[in-house]
């Protein structure tokens, strides 16, 4: 594979040359912050959302951004450019840097924040998942109660995914006093027999999907109903229609459920006309 061009706290380096201490606060205790944010024909999408999530995330946990927006805009771009990304992502972790020892205490201000954004390039209009659908498996929800912050601590998520693939499923439902909350890595919808579209109000519980803000502000523009209410997994595997919304996914079909086939088992119209609403859409407003 050749080499990326990855960006280390103010350099552009090759990968193989990208290096952080050992003793970073996001290597020894997972404090850090993260983005993913998705290009389209080499432009980036839901961009200003990303960035204030970040900046929301970092104020959440006390952690020092001294990046502005038109700076870590330039950041991506120059990824972008310098990798010839046309379709894919762009990942960004910001962690409380390194003081040189491991401490549970946060360092002082002096100690500089670590920055790091890489591009990983992906098939994100035209996959298989998108056009076919994913089957999920349900998992209980034992990660922390700040969800709602986008940190580094992935270790849940990545072990509920490995659990679901195991069951024969692509992905995890994470389900919490039975209701589900999201999924492992992306937000999670029903539509209903009414043709209500559903999805979990925001709190602590789950995170404030930039992605299903957008498909929010399209769903209402194309005059779906919607209410924001946690829904329980039977209502899931019930429901007309289901599907998940990330950075890296899009809209994607929902097809089964714990091997519990939704409506007909293949992916619904809804979910077919917001994909490619969201991907028309982003397109249009890609900077
Ligand atoms: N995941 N919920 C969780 C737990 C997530 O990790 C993500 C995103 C989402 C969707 O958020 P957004 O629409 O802003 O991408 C919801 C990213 C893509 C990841 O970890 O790779």
């Amino acid at each position: 594979m050749t080499q990326r061009t990855v960006y280390v706290n103010g350099d552009y380096v090759a990968e193989r040359d990208a290096k952080v201490s050992v003793f970073d606060r996001g290597f020894l205790l997972a404090d850090g912050v993260y983005e993913v944010s998705s290009v389209l024909d080499g432009k980036l999408i839901d961009f200003s959302g990303h960035m204030q999530r970040l900046k929301r995330s970092a104020g959440e946990l006390e952690m020092s951004l001294p990046w502005s927006d038109e700076t870590l805009l330039e950041i991506h771009r120059e990824l972008i450019r310098r990798n010839a990304l046309e379709e894919g992502m762009v990942y960004l972790q910001l962690t409380r840097g390194s003081a040189g020892d491991r401490d549970f205490a946060y360092p002082d201000a002096s100690t500089p924040p670590t920055l790091v954004l890489f591009t990983q390039a992906k098939a994100l209009v035209d996959s298989r998942s998108g056009s076919e659908g994913i089957r999920v498996a349900t998992q209980p929800d034992w990660r922390w109660t700040r969800r709602d912050i986008k940190t580094v601590q992935l270790l849940y998520p990545a072990m509920a995914k490995m659990a679901a693939k195991a069951a024969g499923a692509d992905d995890a439902w994470l389900v919490e006093n039975g209701m589900v909350t999201e999924g492992a890595s992306n937000n999670a919808w029903i539509l209903t027999h009414d043709g209500v579209l559903v999805t979990r109000e925001l709190s602590h519980a789950i995170l404030p999907g930039i992605t299903r803000a957008v498909v929010l502000e399209i769903a209402a523009a194309l005059s779906l109903d919607v209410e924001a209410r946690a829904f329980s997994v039977a209502e899931a595997q019930s429901a007309r229609e289901c599907f998940v919304t990330s950075a890296s996914s899009f809209v994607t079909p929902v097809i089964a459920i714990d091997e519990v086939m939704i409506g007909d088992g293949r992916p619904g119209d809804v979910s077919r006309r917001l994909r490619s609403a969201y991907i028309e859409e982003s397109r249009r407003r890609a900077i």
